[in-house]
């Protein structure tokens, strides 16, 4: 099973694991701490999955929308945007992630995504090249962990990150004002899985 099939098939379930939706609410509300939300704010959520931290940023920001390579989870976050009433433009991307991420874009998040990510340097180097001058881009994931967080490790290409590795790829891609923090410490199966938050902004 590839890992768009993995996600595809957990998108009707995702939301009902307490914790998911927890870690979801601290990313969002580290990221309404750290970065200045506006009302005009042109918003992308970089692998938003069912639009947990989505659908938390929406009524703080401007247009928002949800990028993401399975279908399973843009059909779900679809479900809950109609049922909320709220309004967000869906990008489904392609197996790799590399198509149109439909910018440009004034903030860009991302949570619990990098680590699906192979190439990581050069993504940061395609959220540059999707953002109007002095955008943002907000990410969360893991610090490096043992590989005891995921039982299904299928398209996981990182057992989390060291912090330092995150704050020279951002650099080597052009970001400024580099900034990392702890957003939220999850709890799985009776460990702590610190999960930090990146910020940064173009000139
Ligand atoms: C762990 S889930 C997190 C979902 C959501 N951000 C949240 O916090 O609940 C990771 C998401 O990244 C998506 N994903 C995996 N690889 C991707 C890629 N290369 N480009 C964009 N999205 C990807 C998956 O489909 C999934 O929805």
């Amino acid at each position: 099973m590839s890992g768009t099939e993995r996600f595809d098939r957990a998108a009707p379930t995702w939301d009902l694991e307490d914790r998911r939706v927890v870690l979801a609410r601290g990313v969002a509300e580290a990221i309404a701490a750290r970065v200045p939300l506006s009302s005009g704010l042109v918003t992308l959520d970089f692998g938003c999955g069912t639009g947990l931290v989505t659908l938390a940023l929406a009524p703080k920001v401007g247009a928002i929308t949800g990028a993401d390579t399975s279908p399973g989870m843009l059909k779900t976050l679809a479900e809950k945007a109609g049922a909320a009433g709220t309004p967000v433009r869906l990008v489904a991307l392609d197996p790799e992630g590399t198509g149109d991420l439909g910018g440009p874009y004034q903030l860009i998040v991302s949570s619990m995504t990098l680590h699906h990510i192979p190439d990581v340097p050069a993504l940061f180097r395609r959220f540059t090249g999707q953002l109007r001058p002095g955008g943002r881009v907000a990410l969360a994931d893991l610090d490096q962990e043992d590989g005891s967080f995921h039982e299904d490790a299928t398209g996981v290409h990182h057992l989390g990150f060291a912090r330092e590795h995150i704050e020279t790829w951002l650099k080597a891609a052009g970001f400024l004002d580099v900034q990392l923090e702890t957003a939220i410490v999850s709890r799985k199966n009776g460990k702590d899985y610190p999960v930090f938050l990146a910020t940064a902004r173009v000139a």
